[in-house]
Protein backbone atom coordinates (compact mmCIF):
# COMPACT_ATOMS: atom_id res chain seq x y z
CA UNK A 1 0.00 0.00 0.00
CA UNK A 2 1.53 3.57 -1.03
CA UNK A 3 1.72 5.93 1.43
CA UNK A 4 -0.99 8.58 -0.27
CA UNK A 5 -3.38 5.45 -0.17
CA UNK A 6 -2.62 4.77 3.83
CA UNK A 7 -2.88 8.70 4.65
CA UNK A 8 -6.31 9.85 2.38
CA UNK A 9 -9.26 8.61 2.01
CA UNK A 10 -9.86 10.03 -1.02
CA UNK A 11 -10.17 7.37 -3.77
CA UNK A 12 -9.66 9.08 -7.36
CA UNK A 13 -11.80 8.35 -10.55
CA UNK A 14 -10.12 6.76 -13.36
CA UNK A 15 -11.23 9.77 -15.13
CA UNK A 16 -9.22 11.87 -13.08
CA UNK A 17 -5.74 9.59 -13.49
CA UNK A 18 -6.06 10.57 -17.14
CA UNK A 19 -5.71 14.69 -16.15
CA UNK A 20 -2.01 15.82 -16.24
CA UNK A 21 -1.13 19.19 -15.63
CA UNK A 22 -0.45 21.55 -18.53
CA UNK A 23 3.09 21.81 -19.72
CA UNK A 24 2.48 24.66 -20.54
CA UNK A 25 1.87 26.32 -17.16
CA UNK A 26 4.40 24.56 -15.96
CA UNK A 27 6.82 26.00 -18.18
CA UNK A 28 4.99 29.32 -18.01
CA UNK A 29 6.25 29.39 -14.32
CA UNK A 30 9.43 29.18 -14.84
CA UNK A 31 9.53 31.83 -17.57
CA UNK A 32 7.49 34.65 -14.81
CA UNK A 33 10.80 35.01 -13.70
CA UNK A 34 11.96 38.60 -14.04
CA UNK A 35 14.27 39.64 -17.28
CA UNK A 36 13.08 36.72 -19.26
CA UNK A 37 11.98 37.16 -22.82
CA UNK A 38 8.84 34.85 -22.82
CA UNK A 39 8.02 34.20 -26.45
CA UNK A 40 6.07 30.58 -24.59
CA UNK A 41 2.98 32.54 -23.39
CA UNK A 42 -0.59 31.78 -25.37
CA UNK A 43 -1.90 34.74 -24.20
CA UNK A 44 -3.53 37.92 -26.49
CA UNK A 45 -1.30 41.24 -26.17
CA UNK A 46 -3.26 42.94 -22.86
CA UNK A 47 -2.97 46.09 -25.39
CA UNK A 48 -5.42 45.19 -27.38
CA UNK A 49 -8.06 45.24 -24.83
CA UNK A 50 -10.62 47.55 -25.27
CA UNK A 51 -10.63 48.58 -21.78
CA UNK A 52 -12.49 52.26 -22.38
CA UNK A 53 -15.63 50.18 -24.37
CA UNK A 54 -15.87 47.42 -21.43
CA UNK A 55 -16.18 50.83 -19.12
CA UNK A 56 -18.35 52.27 -20.58
CA UNK A 57 -20.55 48.88 -21.13
CA UNK A 58 -20.52 47.74 -17.84
CA UNK A 59 -21.99 51.15 -16.90
CA UNK A 60 -24.82 50.99 -19.20
CA UNK A 61 -25.57 47.31 -18.49
CA UNK A 62 -25.58 48.16 -15.02
CA UNK A 63 -27.95 51.59 -15.30
CA UNK A 64 -30.52 49.80 -17.72
CA UNK A 65 -30.76 46.05 -16.75
CA UNK A 66 -28.52 45.82 -13.04
CA UNK A 67 -31.26 43.30 -11.74
CA UNK A 68 -31.77 41.23 -15.36
CA UNK A 69 -27.99 41.10 -15.43
CA UNK A 70 -27.26 39.62 -12.16
CA UNK A 71 -30.17 37.18 -11.70
CA UNK A 72 -29.62 33.29 -13.04
CA UNK A 73 -29.87 33.35 -16.50
CA UNK A 74 -30.98 31.32 -19.44
CA UNK A 75 -28.52 27.72 -19.71
CA UNK A 76 -28.31 28.53 -23.83
CA UNK A 77 -27.42 32.21 -23.73
CA UNK A 78 -28.24 35.94 -23.99
CA UNK A 79 -30.29 35.94 -26.36
CA UNK A 80 -29.52 39.23 -28.46
CA UNK A 81 -25.77 37.44 -28.41
CA UNK A 82 -26.87 34.32 -29.74
CA UNK A 83 -28.86 36.49 -32.24
CA UNK A 84 -25.72 37.74 -33.29
CA UNK A 85 -23.43 35.13 -33.11
CA UNK A 86 -26.06 33.44 -35.82
CA UNK A 87 -25.98 36.72 -38.02
CA UNK A 88 -22.18 36.57 -37.96
CA UNK A 89 -21.58 33.19 -39.23
CA UNK A 90 -25.03 33.59 -41.65
CA UNK A 91 -22.62 36.38 -42.78
CA UNK A 92 -19.63 33.29 -43.61
CA UNK A 93 -22.33 31.28 -45.79
CA UNK A 94 -23.31 29.04 -42.82
CA UNK A 95 -27.00 28.42 -42.40
CA UNK A 96 -27.61 29.22 -38.61
CA UNK A 97 -30.35 30.20 -36.39
CA UNK A 98 -30.24 31.16 -33.13
CA UNK A 99 -31.55 28.07 -31.57
CA UNK A 100 -28.32 26.37 -32.80
CA UNK A 101 -26.02 28.78 -30.99
CA UNK A 102 -24.92 27.52 -27.16
CA UNK A 103 -23.23 30.80 -25.17
CA UNK A 104 -20.38 28.55 -23.23
CA UNK A 105 -17.89 29.66 -21.12
CA UNK A 106 -15.25 30.36 -23.13
CA UNK A 107 -14.67 27.99 -26.50
CA UNK A 108 -12.59 25.68 -23.77
CA UNK A 109 -16.23 24.80 -22.21
CA UNK A 110 -17.48 24.01 -25.81
CA UNK A 111 -14.23 21.42 -25.90
CA UNK A 112 -14.97 19.91 -22.93
CA UNK A 113 -19.13 19.48 -24.08
CA UNK A 114 -18.46 17.73 -27.28
CA UNK A 115 -16.09 15.09 -25.60
CA UNK A 116 -18.83 15.02 -22.23
CA UNK A 117 -21.49 14.17 -24.97
CA UNK A 118 -19.75 12.72 -27.92
CA UNK A 119 -16.91 10.62 -26.36
CA UNK A 120 -16.98 7.56 -24.27
CA UNK A 121 -14.27 5.10 -23.24
CA UNK A 122 -12.34 3.40 -25.76
CA UNK A 123 -14.14 5.28 -28.35
CA UNK A 124 -11.87 7.22 -30.93
CA UNK A 125 -10.99 10.53 -31.72
CA UNK A 126 -9.10 11.53 -34.23
CA UNK A 127 -6.59 15.16 -34.16
CA UNK A 128 -4.60 16.65 -36.38
CA UNK A 129 -0.56 16.27 -35.34
CA UNK A 130 0.42 18.88 -33.67
CA UNK A 131 -2.99 19.59 -32.28
CA UNK A 132 -4.13 22.26 -29.49
CA UNK A 133 -2.59 20.50 -26.16
CA UNK A 134 -6.14 22.31 -24.53
CA UNK A 135 -8.25 19.71 -26.18
CA UNK A 136 -6.26 16.56 -25.26
CA UNK A 137 -6.44 17.61 -21.96
CA UNK A 138 -10.43 18.36 -22.25
CA UNK A 139 -10.89 14.96 -24.18
CA UNK A 140 -8.72 13.25 -21.63
CA UNK A 141 -10.96 12.72 -18.74
CA UNK A 142 -13.98 10.92 -21.15
CA UNK A 143 -11.35 8.19 -21.73
CA UNK A 144 -10.73 8.01 -26.04
CA UNK A 145 -8.16 6.28 -28.14
CA UNK A 146 -6.83 9.06 -29.59
CA UNK A 147 -5.69 8.62 -33.31
CA UNK A 148 -3.02 11.27 -35.25
CA UNK A 149 -4.15 11.69 -38.89
CA UNK A 150 -0.84 12.46 -40.56
CA UNK A 151 -0.69 15.94 -41.74
CA UNK A 152 1.30 18.09 -44.29
CA UNK A 153 1.57 21.91 -44.23
CA UNK A 154 -1.90 22.26 -45.16
CA UNK A 155 -3.08 20.43 -42.54
CA UNK A 156 -4.45 16.64 -42.37
CA UNK A 157 -4.24 14.62 -45.44
CA UNK A 158 -7.83 14.13 -46.97
CA UNK A 159 -6.27 10.32 -48.51
CA UNK A 160 -4.91 9.65 -44.73
CA UNK A 161 -8.46 10.14 -43.29
CA UNK A 162 -9.46 6.19 -43.34
CA UNK A 163 -7.05 5.81 -40.18
CA UNK A 164 -9.83 8.11 -38.63
CA UNK A 165 -12.74 6.03 -39.84
CA UNK A 166 -15.42 4.63 -37.17
CA UNK A 167 -14.04 8.10 -35.27
CA UNK A 168 -16.92 9.56 -32.68
CA UNK A 169 -15.59 12.94 -34.39
CA UNK A 170 -12.11 14.89 -36.29
CA UNK A 171 -11.12 17.45 -34.33
CA UNK A 172 -9.81 20.21 -36.69
CA UNK A 173 -8.18 24.13 -36.18
CA UNK A 174 -8.42 24.91 -39.99
CA UNK A 175 -7.52 28.96 -39.56
CA UNK A 176 -3.76 29.48 -38.28
CA UNK A 177 -3.54 26.85 -35.57
CA UNK A 178 -2.42 26.60 -32.18
CA UNK A 179 0.47 25.65 -32.42
CA UNK A 180 0.84 25.16 -35.93
CA UNK A 181 0.26 28.63 -37.41
CA UNK A 182 -0.98 27.29 -40.44
CA UNK A 183 -4.45 28.01 -41.96
CA UNK A 184 -5.73 25.60 -44.59
CA UNK A 185 -6.34 26.26 -48.12
CA UNK A 186 -9.63 26.29 -49.55
CA UNK A 187 -8.28 23.12 -51.88
CA UNK A 188 -7.49 21.39 -48.42
CA UNK A 189 -10.76 21.89 -46.83
CA UNK A 190 -12.90 20.60 -49.61
CA UNK A 191 -11.19 18.13 -49.95
CA UNK A 192 -11.41 16.55 -46.25
CA UNK A 193 -14.87 17.84 -45.77
CA UNK A 194 -15.56 15.74 -48.82
CA UNK A 195 -13.35 12.52 -47.78
CA UNK A 196 -15.23 12.62 -43.96
CA UNK A 197 -18.33 12.66 -45.25
CA UNK A 198 -17.62 9.82 -47.47
CA UNK A 199 -16.79 7.91 -44.04
CA UNK A 200 -19.47 9.50 -41.84
CA UNK A 201 -17.17 11.29 -39.76
CA UNK A 202 -18.16 14.14 -38.34
CA UNK A 203 -15.82 16.99 -37.55
CA UNK A 204 -15.61 19.73 -34.65
CA UNK A 205 -13.79 22.88 -36.11
CA UNK A 206 -12.30 25.03 -33.42
CA UNK A 207 -11.52 28.68 -34.32
CA UNK A 208 -10.46 31.02 -32.03
CA UNK A 209 -8.29 32.77 -34.27
CA UNK A 210 -10.14 32.99 -37.72
CA UNK A 211 -10.15 36.84 -37.44
CA UNK A 212 -6.56 37.73 -37.23
CA UNK A 213 -5.74 37.43 -40.30
CA UNK A 214 -3.26 39.44 -41.45
CA UNK A 215 -3.44 39.83 -45.42
CA UNK A 216 -6.98 38.25 -46.70
CA UNK A 217 -9.84 36.71 -44.29
CA UNK A 218 -9.10 32.46 -44.46
CA UNK A 219 -11.44 30.24 -46.37
CA UNK A 220 -14.91 29.90 -45.33
CA UNK A 221 -15.65 27.59 -42.22
CA UNK A 222 -15.66 24.01 -42.80
CA UNK A 223 -19.31 24.00 -40.76
CA UNK A 224 -20.56 26.10 -44.44
CA UNK A 225 -19.52 22.90 -46.09
CA UNK A 226 -21.02 19.94 -44.29
CA UNK A 227 -23.50 21.69 -41.69
CA UNK A 228 -25.17 18.45 -39.89
CA UNK A 229 -21.66 17.04 -40.33
CA UNK A 230 -19.82 19.86 -38.13
CA UNK A 231 -20.27 21.51 -34.55
CA UNK A 232 -18.37 25.07 -34.61
CA UNK A 233 -16.88 26.48 -31.52
CA UNK A 234 -15.80 30.34 -31.66
CA UNK A 235 -14.52 32.20 -29.02
CA UNK A 236 -14.58 36.46 -27.91
CA UNK A 237 -11.23 35.89 -26.21
CA UNK A 238 -8.89 36.56 -29.11
CA UNK A 239 -10.86 39.25 -30.51
CA UNK A 240 -11.95 41.56 -27.12
CA UNK A 241 -10.57 39.57 -24.41
CA UNK A 242 -9.62 36.10 -22.79
CA UNK A 243 -10.67 37.25 -18.86
CA UNK A 244 -14.49 37.45 -20.10
CA UNK A 245 -14.60 33.73 -20.45
CA UNK A 246 -17.44 34.01 -23.25
CA UNK A 247 -17.72 31.34 -26.15
CA UNK A 248 -19.70 29.36 -28.55
CA UNK A 249 -20.62 25.78 -29.93
CA UNK A 250 -22.56 26.11 -33.01
CA UNK A 251 -24.38 22.70 -33.62
CA UNK A 252 -26.59 20.68 -35.58
CA UNK A 253 -30.13 20.74 -34.33
CA UNK A 254 -29.70 16.88 -32.95
CA UNK A 255 -27.08 17.81 -30.98
CA UNK A 256 -28.14 20.75 -29.25
CA UNK A 257 -30.35 19.09 -26.58
CA UNK A 258 -27.76 16.83 -25.39
CA UNK A 259 -25.12 19.79 -25.37
CA UNK A 260 -27.60 21.94 -23.42
CA UNK A 261 -28.16 19.64 -20.74
CA UNK A 262 -23.93 19.00 -20.42
CA UNK A 263 -24.08 22.74 -20.20
CA UNK A 264 -26.51 23.13 -17.52
CA UNK A 265 -24.90 20.31 -15.17
CA UNK A 266 -21.45 21.84 -15.45
CA UNK A 267 -22.34 25.67 -14.55
CA UNK A 268 -25.99 26.77 -15.37
CA UNK A 269 -25.39 28.79 -17.82
CA UNK A 270 -22.32 31.62 -18.99
CA UNK A 271 -22.27 34.57 -16.68
CA UNK A 272 -25.25 36.51 -17.60
CA UNK A 273 -23.41 39.75 -16.97
CA UNK A 274 -20.61 39.20 -19.28
CA UNK A 275 -22.95 37.99 -21.52
CA UNK A 276 -24.40 41.66 -21.59
CA UNK A 277 -21.62 43.26 -21.67
CA UNK A 278 -20.03 41.86 -24.36
CA UNK A 279 -23.17 42.54 -26.45
CA UNK A 280 -23.41 46.28 -25.64
CA UNK A 281 -19.88 46.52 -26.56
CA UNK A 282 -20.65 44.62 -30.21
CA UNK A 283 -23.66 45.38 -30.66
CA UNK A 284 -23.39 48.67 -32.63
CA UNK A 285 -20.15 47.38 -35.01
CA UNK A 286 -17.19 47.99 -32.67
CA UNK A 287 -15.24 44.67 -33.73
CA UNK A 288 -15.77 46.22 -37.04
CA UNK A 289 -13.10 48.93 -36.33
CA UNK A 290 -11.80 47.34 -33.08
CA UNK A 291 -10.27 43.91 -34.86
CA UNK A 292 -8.10 45.65 -37.28
CA UNK A 293 -6.25 47.44 -35.11
CA UNK A 294 -5.37 44.08 -33.52
CA UNK A 295 -4.42 42.26 -37.18
CA UNK A 296 -2.36 45.12 -37.75
CA UNK A 297 -0.02 44.93 -34.09
CA UNK A 298 0.08 41.65 -34.91
CA UNK A 299 0.85 41.44 -38.14
CA UNK A 300 3.99 43.86 -37.38
CA UNK A 301 5.39 41.52 -34.56
CA UNK A 302 4.97 38.62 -36.76
CA UNK A 303 6.97 40.37 -39.50
CA UNK A 304 9.73 41.36 -36.60
CA UNK A 305 9.91 37.32 -35.81
CA UNK A 306 10.10 36.34 -39.44
CA UNK A 307 13.04 39.00 -40.10
CA UNK A 308 14.39 37.39 -36.94
CA UNK A 309 14.43 34.02 -37.74
CA UNK A 310 15.39 34.52 -40.85
CA UNK A 311 18.44 36.60 -39.52
CA UNK A 312 19.54 34.38 -36.59
CA UNK A 313 18.91 30.67 -37.25
CA UNK A 314 21.06 28.14 -38.85
CA UNK A 315 20.42 26.30 -41.98
CA UNK A 316 18.55 23.12 -40.88
CA UNK A 317 15.78 24.80 -39.10
CA UNK A 318 12.05 25.55 -40.97
CA UNK A 319 8.97 27.52 -40.38
CA UNK A 320 6.08 28.11 -42.24
CA UNK A 321 5.35 32.15 -42.18
CA UNK A 322 1.79 32.16 -40.82
CA UNK A 323 -0.70 34.61 -42.05
CA UNK A 324 -2.37 35.25 -39.29
CA UNK A 325 -2.77 34.13 -35.34
CA UNK A 326 -0.51 34.20 -32.79
CA UNK A 327 2.15 31.47 -33.66
CA UNK A 328 5.17 30.51 -35.14
CA UNK A 329 5.88 26.56 -35.18
CA UNK A 330 9.64 25.66 -35.65
CA UNK A 331 11.34 22.40 -36.32
CA UNK A 332 15.12 22.18 -35.29
CA UNK A 333 17.54 20.08 -37.04
CA UNK A 334 16.44 16.22 -36.47
CA UNK A 335 18.25 15.00 -33.60
CA UNK A 336 17.88 18.48 -31.29
CA UNK A 337 15.42 17.76 -28.60
CA UNK A 338 13.42 21.18 -27.56
CA UNK A 339 12.33 20.17 -24.25
CA UNK A 340 16.05 19.36 -23.30
CA UNK A 341 17.48 22.33 -24.80
CA UNK A 342 14.47 24.21 -22.65
CA UNK A 343 16.87 24.96 -19.33
CA UNK A 344 19.88 26.10 -21.70
CA UNK A 345 17.84 29.10 -23.25
CA UNK A 346 16.04 29.93 -20.11
CA UNK A 347 19.71 30.53 -19.30
CA UNK A 348 20.38 32.74 -21.59
CA UNK A 349 17.56 34.49 -20.70
CA UNK A 350 14.89 33.36 -23.79
CA UNK A 351 11.84 31.16 -22.88
CA UNK A 352 9.16 29.18 -25.92
CA UNK A 353 7.03 26.01 -25.71
CA UNK A 354 8.72 22.71 -26.59
CA UNK A 355 6.44 21.15 -29.20
CA UNK A 356 6.07 17.57 -28.00
CA UNK A 357 3.35 18.12 -25.58
CA UNK A 358 1.02 19.22 -28.89
CA UNK A 359 1.09 15.77 -30.26
CA UNK A 360 -1.36 13.15 -29.16
CA UNK A 361 0.98 10.45 -30.43
CA UNK A 362 4.42 10.39 -31.79
CA UNK A 363 6.00 13.45 -30.85
CA UNK A 364 8.36 15.60 -32.48
CA UNK A 365 11.07 16.37 -30.25
CA UNK A 366 13.06 18.94 -32.23
CA UNK A 367 9.91 21.38 -32.82
CA UNK A 368 8.98 24.30 -30.78
CA UNK A 369 5.90 27.35 -30.48
CA UNK A 370 7.09 30.57 -30.57
CA UNK A 371 4.31 33.50 -29.92
CA UNK A 372 5.00 37.05 -31.12
CA UNK A 373 1.83 38.42 -29.80
CA UNK A 374 2.87 39.93 -26.23
CA UNK A 375 6.25 41.32 -26.53
CA UNK A 376 7.65 44.24 -28.70
CA UNK A 377 9.87 43.90 -31.54
CA UNK A 378 12.85 44.65 -30.63
CA UNK A 379 12.67 41.84 -27.82
CA UNK A 380 11.90 39.67 -30.27
CA UNK A 381 14.67 40.05 -32.12
CA UNK A 382 16.85 39.74 -28.89
CA UNK A 383 15.02 36.37 -27.93
CA UNK A 384 15.13 34.72 -31.38
CA UNK A 385 18.85 35.60 -31.28
CA UNK A 386 19.47 33.97 -27.53
CA UNK A 387 17.17 31.21 -29.29
CA UNK A 388 19.78 30.62 -31.63
CA UNK A 389 22.71 30.70 -29.26
CA UNK A 390 20.79 27.82 -27.03
CA UNK A 391 20.56 25.72 -30.56
CA UNK A 392 24.13 26.83 -31.08
CA UNK A 393 24.98 25.00 -27.75
CA UNK A 394 22.68 22.20 -28.21
CA UNK A 395 23.89 21.39 -31.69
C1 LIG B 1 -7.17 26.39 -30.45
C2 LIG B 1 -7.78 26.90 -29.20
N1 LIG B 1 -9.01 26.50 -28.86
C3 LIG B 1 -9.61 26.94 -27.75
C4 LIG B 1 -8.97 27.82 -26.91
C5 LIG B 1 -9.70 28.26 -25.67
O1 LIG B 1 -10.09 29.59 -25.79
P1 LIG B 1 -11.18 30.28 -24.86
O2 LIG B 1 -11.64 29.26 -23.88
O3 LIG B 1 -10.47 31.41 -24.21
O4 LIG B 1 -12.26 30.71 -25.78
C6 LIG B 1 -7.69 28.27 -27.21
C7 LIG B 1 -7.00 29.20 -26.30
O5 LIG B 1 -5.89 29.59 -26.47
C8 LIG B 1 -7.08 27.80 -28.39
O6 LIG B 1 -5.85 28.17 -28.75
Amino acid sequence: MTHSALSTPWQLARRAERMTPSVIREILKLTEQPGIISLAGGLPSPDSFPVEAMREATARVLRDAPREALQYAASEGFAPLREWVAALMAAQGMTVDASQVLITTGSQQGLDLVGKVLIDAGSAVAVEAPTYLGALQAFAPYEPEVVTVPCDDDGPLPEALGVAKGARFLYLLPNFQNPGGRCMSEGRRAALVSAARALGLPIVEDNPYGDLWFDAPPPAPLASRWAEGTVYLGSFSKVLAPGLRLGYIIAPHALMPKLLQAKQAADLHTPGFNQRVVFEVIRDGFLRDHVPTIRARYKARRDAMRAALEAHLPTGCRWVVPSGGMFFWVELPEGVDATAMLPKAVALGMAYVPGAAFFATSPKHNTLRLSFVTVAPAEIERGVALLAQALKAAQ
